[in-house]
């Protein structure tokens, strides 16, 4: 199967808008498609709605932003996309007859995805040219934030399929949960769908608003979902004995039962009093001011779960040693070079990190804001450090180095979009002591924007020390200075 570098939309709605927002600025082009050309204004309007808040989710160095392009030529995003995500309606005939279309087109190699929330693979793979390619990788609203995708494939599903798709959306940051057979629903929609039921017939029969079943969620196992699922928070529930216990205690209530499976009639009076419910909540907010809020602690959280390498949070700690690590490799052969073999030796200093300013890095006059020029200089001392030896495996001995003085210098502006690049040289080392300079120049004219001189030093973690530099580290450091001074 194919790495990709494109992807293919198919149905530019809600979803396929959340997909291309997050393959975007992964680095990955996307060719959208709908039946519906007023759609590409839409699509472009959902990227840019999602582009603060996924902006805020990481400060790791990412690759440039993908670009969009828009069609309503189903046939022509198929000939060039890498992998083709379906995000049309839920309706299976229609999906069928779509992805049957669209498989004629795409080369066999190429994963088709479709986002269906319920449909089972083994029915949409049906009419397909080389149907082993199809399976379903369901998402969820907004996709640009939430990491979740259940993969399912289907009877005819090679397992080179599913592999190549996990592959991809582990790279556009997202966690790939296998479902292990189809069942309609797949995982997650069955859980919430049983919820739903309850609520439903909890309102129609009035024993609560939507908005106290909302807060019977929000204020309790709400908070602990983001960390620990159901059946977790039950074995701590149940104490030393764990969820044995809790199975013993809560066991029968499940015979009594408390809830209802089959759903209640949707009847006109139901839908009312859930609209009526739901707009009380919404107190005259609109759906972008809401979606806003909720983008905001879905980012918020996802920090929070990363300290804690828990859930999402280690996702997105996954995610962001892999942009660190895919930044200093790229400065590797430089680095390399330089403590090379002699005559090949580059002299001066070392050019380690290609950027560009990216929109929410702008202030108020139209220029690169203070705080990122040391998140720029951050990132190529990183990829030095890195390549020295100083990493997660180092760190986690209980050694590091801390900064601990930093002077910039400005010299000239940096606007939206410009090209940058950094220049490194070590300039001094000693036994706990590392100095490094950085000269960050626009890419248009190689004109110095700022410089930076910071000093760090190296310490015990674990002691809150400062302590010798590990030897092997030195030297390395040491043939750098050589080398870029
Ligand atoms: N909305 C959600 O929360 C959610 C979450 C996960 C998965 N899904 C699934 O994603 C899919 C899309 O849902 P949505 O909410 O984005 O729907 P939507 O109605 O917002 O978007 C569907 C898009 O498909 C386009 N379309 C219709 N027929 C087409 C065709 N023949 N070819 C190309 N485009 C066509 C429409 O013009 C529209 O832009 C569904 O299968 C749904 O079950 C939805």
């Amino acid at each position: 199967m194919r790495q990709v570098q494109t992807l293919g939309l198919l149905g530019t709605g809600v979803i396929g808008g959340g997909w291309a927002a997050r393959a975007l600025h992964f680095g990955i082009d996307v060719i959208a498609a709908d039946v519906k050309p007023e759609m590409e204004e839409w699509i472009r309007g959902a990227v840019a709605n999602a582009e603060g808040a996924l902006a805020r989710l990481t400060f790791a160095p990412l690759p440039p932003k993908g670009k969009l392009s828009f069609t309503s030529d189903l046939a022509a995003m198929a000939r060039q996309a890498d992998l083709i995500q379906e995000n049309i309606p839920e309706q299976l005939e229609l999906k069928q007859r779509v992805l049957a279309q669209v498989s004629r087109h795409a080369p066999p190699d190429v994963v088709i995805a479709s986002s269906t929330s319920g449909l089972m693979p083994s029915d949409l793979q049906r009419d397909m040219v080389a149907p082993e390619r199809l399976l379903v990788a369901h998402p969820f609203n907004p996709v640009y934030l939430l990491p979740l995708v259940e993969l399912v494939g289907g009877r005819q599903t090679t397992e080179a399929a599913l592999a190549a798709a996990e592959r991809f959306y582990t790279y556009i940051g997202m966690h790939p949960l296998r479902v292990r057979r189809e069942v309609p629903g797949h995982l997650t929609d069955r859980l919430q769908e049983a919820l739903w039921r309850e609520i439903l017939h909890m309102v129609n029969e009035d024993v609560a608003t939507t908005g106290e079943l909302d807060d019977s969620i929000v204020y309790g196992p709400g908070l602990r979902w983001a960390g620990m699922g159901t059946n977790l928070i039950y074995h701590l529930a149940g104490g030393e004995t764990g969820m044995r216990h809790m199975l013993r205690q809560f066991g029968p209530c499940l015979k009594w039962p408390w809830t209802k499976l089959e759903a209640p009639e949707l009847s006109e009076a139901l839908i009312d009093k859930m609209v009526a419910g739901t707009q009380a909540q919404a107190a005259g907010r609109s759906i972008r001011e809401l979606e806003r809020l909720r983008d905001d602690y879905l980012v918020a959280i996802q920090q929070v779960l990363r300290e804690y390498n828990i859930g999402a949070g280690a996702t997105l700690r996954a995610l962001e040693e892999r942009l660190y690590a895919s930044s200093a490799a790229a400065a590797g052969a430089p680095l390399a070079a330089a403590v090379g073999a002699a005559a090949e030796r580059p002299r001066g200093p070392l050019r380690l990190l290609e950027t560009r300013v990216r929109p929410e890095w702008i202030d108020f006059h139209g220029h690169m804001t203070d705080f990122r020029y040391l998140q720029v200089f951050g990132d190529a001392t990183d990829a030095l450090f890195r390549f020295v030896g100083v990493d997660d495996a180092y760190r986690r001995t209980g050694r590091s180095l801390y900064t601990v003085e930093t002077r910039v210098t400005h010299k000239a502006e940096a606007r939206a979009q410009e090209p940058l690049y950094v220049m490194t040289a070590v300039l001094e080392v000693d036994d706990k002591r590392v100095r490094l300079q950085h000269a960050l120049h626009r890419g248009r004219d190689a004109a110095l924007v700022a410089s930076a001189e910071q000093l760090y030093l190296h310490v015990r973690t674990d002691e809150g020390r400062a302590a010798p530099l590990d030897g092997a580290v030195r030297a390395r450091l040491a043939e750098l200075q050589a080398a870029t001074r």
